[in-house]
């Protein structure tokens, strides 16, 4: 087989446990032939995985937005996969989760499929560069959307990244960390796009001293605005849920509403979130300039409201990301 198998990790197919250099799917899987499939990635905190109910209940939530039934319980799914990583017995583990239509006769129709391929992954936890969080990231404007954008299936975590990682591969070329897609119509010009989210994360916006047009109390008077796009053409992630619970008691007011690039361009702070990474300062917004965030340095607002989000997840015990050794 070409690729390189990982070294080290545990894989279920269908709830069985498989050698991972065996561990493949017939070319017959609807996943492979169409990206007809709904994923979680799952992580642990102190060995134990972070919100699994949640993640079980996005996935079936997801194969429902393909029209996908599912014939197994939330309930037996979550034992599953808590088994798993109880049995690969990594200090901290990735989990990904993978459903795909099944197997079935050449055909775009879904009805030619059988039952549903389900693929349970286990690998140790590699985080991010400790300089992403001392340093920060920048990202790449990107006029694009997701797959699922605008369809019926909005919303789903589905298998089809293709937009998103070419957007990637044009972020990684102009130096970029991740892609930032916004929505811009036709009739408006880029500064006054939607803001959407990452190309595998959501984004987030903190104000400290009021913005254009409203009384700033400055951040001495502890006057923060956190603002987030709205659930509409981004995935709704847990991660960005966990800190938009977490914000008010860390002293931030929150606002859930569509925010144009140049608003966004205007933030004191940026940051974005996802399961593995956590918060991760952006520092410059590159599109047909670069645009440096603030200081162009993390804020201090995203740390403590990272520090929140720690304790909101019950893992104020381990070492902050930014504090890492390397
Ligand atoms: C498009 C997209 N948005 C947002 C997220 C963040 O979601 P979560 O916090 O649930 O990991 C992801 C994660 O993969 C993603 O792919």
């Amino acid at each position: 087989m070409r690729g390189v198998t990982p070294a080290r990790g545990l894989v279920l197919i269908d709830g069985v446990q498989v050698p991972r250099e065996r561990a493949v799917v017939s070319v017959y899987d609807r996943g492979f032939l169409y990206g007809d499939s709904v994923f979680e990635v799952i992580r642990t905190y102190g060995g134990n995985p972070f919100g699994l109910e949640e993640h079980v209940a996005r996935l079936h939530r997801s194969a429902s937005k393909i029209a996908m039934d599912l014939p197994w319980s939330e309930e037996a799914l979550t034992a599953e996969i808590l088994g798993a990583v109880r049995e690969a017995g990594f200090a901290e583990s990735y989990v990904r989760v993978i459903v795909t239509r099944g197997v079935g006769q050449l055909g775009l129709d879904p009805d030619l499929a059988g039952e549903p391929t389900r693929v349970v992954m286990v690998h140790p936890l590699t985080l991010p560069p400790v300089a992403a969080y001392r340093d920060g990231v920048g990202v790449l404007v990107v006029e694009s959307m997701r797959a699922t954008d605008g369809t019926t299936a909005e919303g789903a975590k589905s298998s089809n990244y293709l937009a998103n990682l070419l957007a990637l591969r044009e972020a990684k070329l102009h130096g970029a960390y991740e892609p930032l897609f916004v929505d811009r119509r036709a009739d408006v010009a880029l500064d006054d796009a939607e803001v959407l989210e990452g190309g595998t994360s959501n984004v987030f916006a903190i104000f400290l001293t009021g913005e254009a047009g409203e009384p700033g109390e400055g951040a001495e008077g502890g006057r923060r605005l956190l603002v987030t796009p709205p659930e509409r053409r981004i995935l709704g992630g847990i991660t960005r849920r966990h800190v938009l619970a977490a914000a008010p008691g860390a002293g931030f007011e929150v606002r859930i509403e569509p925010i144009t690039l140049r608003r966004f361009r205007g933030a004191d702070e940026l940051f974005l979130t996802s399961t593995v990474r956590e918060l991760v300062p952006v520092v410059r917004l590159i599109g047909t300039d670069t645009h440096v965030v603030g200081s162009g340095r993390p804020g201090e607002a995203t740390r403590e409201l990272h520090k929140a989000f720690r304790a909101l997840v019950g893992a104020s015990g381990l070492p902050l990301p930014w504090e890492r050794p390397g």
